[in-house]
């Protein structure tokens, strides 16, 4: 009996942890995606960021952009070529000051991101709400090396260029302190953090995964679990029970337990 309970456990947790994927909105040459708050970005390989409006995308501007970030913070952009900070307000894409590679804006009102030369900064979430447009913001030195980071409810996380992992349980909204950062077991070349938590990676062979166990108790998680997908991923992101996931090859697939 105990053994047919135990199954019984088994199969329950397998089907509830399964995602189903099916293609999300037609996005050509999707190449990298962002969801917070309900809203979904997506920017495609001509670098155009567009909104997800019903079952349709939009242009957001004429602007080509390497990576776009919603959540908190509001809607962030890295600029395609030099690197250019954005924020957008009323309808545009404002030039902010600072240089980024990569940016989130999924914390708590703060935004983080790395230059190409891999250092990693943060902008205090009173700067990052009031900035409107004029002048520039002072964003602070993180002293980290990392090639990706984002953050959510129970902190951030975040990839080096040897594909390590990293997590540091606090990193301060209105200050950009952080605790100590320590290194989680597995290998991924990218790492999203969903506004409620929840953390998905990419490891360099586009196989993703899902970290279990999260909680205010446990809040780098306990296991690393993955989300098989037909194709090889290039990027994920994660919102209210959507998992949003761009293919290497440009597709666009949305899925939900
Ligand atoms: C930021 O911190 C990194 C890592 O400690 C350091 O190498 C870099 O020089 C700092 N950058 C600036 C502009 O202070
Ligand atoms: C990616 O994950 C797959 C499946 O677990 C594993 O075989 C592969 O070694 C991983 N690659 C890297 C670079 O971590």
């Amino acid at each position: 009996m105990r053994a047919a309970a135990g199954f019984l456990v088994l199969c329950y947790l397998a089907v509830s942890h399964a995602w189903r994927c099916s293609e999300g909105p037609r996005l050509y040459n999707a190449r990298q995606i962002d969801a917070g708050q309900g809203k979904v970005v997506a920017t495609n390989s001509y670098g155009h960021v567009h909104f997800l409006i019903g079952s349709s995308w939009y242009r957001m501007s004429s602007i080509r952009f390497k990576h776009a970030s919603i959540g908190p913070a509001g809607l962030w952009a890295t600029g395609n070529s030099g690197d250019k900070v954005y924020k957008y307000i009323a309808g545009n894409f404002v030039a902010s000051g600072g240089l980024l590679r990569q940016l989130d804006a999924g914390g708590d009102g703060q935004v983080v991101g790395v230059t190409s030369s891999s250092s990693t900064w943060c902008l205090r979430s009173d700067y990052a709400s009031s900035f409107k447009g004029s002048g520039s913001v002072s964003w602070s030195n993180l002293s980290r090396v990392m090639k990706y980071i984002s953050c959510g409810k129970y902190g951030c996380w975040g990839t080096d260029t040897n594909n390590r992992i990293f997590f540091t349980q606090t990193l301060s909204p209105t200050t950009c302190g952080n605790s100590r950062w320590s290194q989680i077991s597995g290998s991924a070349a990218m790492v999203e953090v969903g506004t409620d938590g929840s953390v998905f990676v990419v490891n360099r062979s586009g196989q993703l995964y899902q970290r279990l166990g999260i909680s205010s108790r446990y809040r780098s998680g306990t296991s690393w679990r993955a989300v098989s997908m037909r194709m090889p991923v290039r990027h994920v992101a994660y919102d209210l029970g959507n998992l949003w996931v761009v293919t290497t090859s440009g597709l666009l697939m949305k899925c939900t337990h």
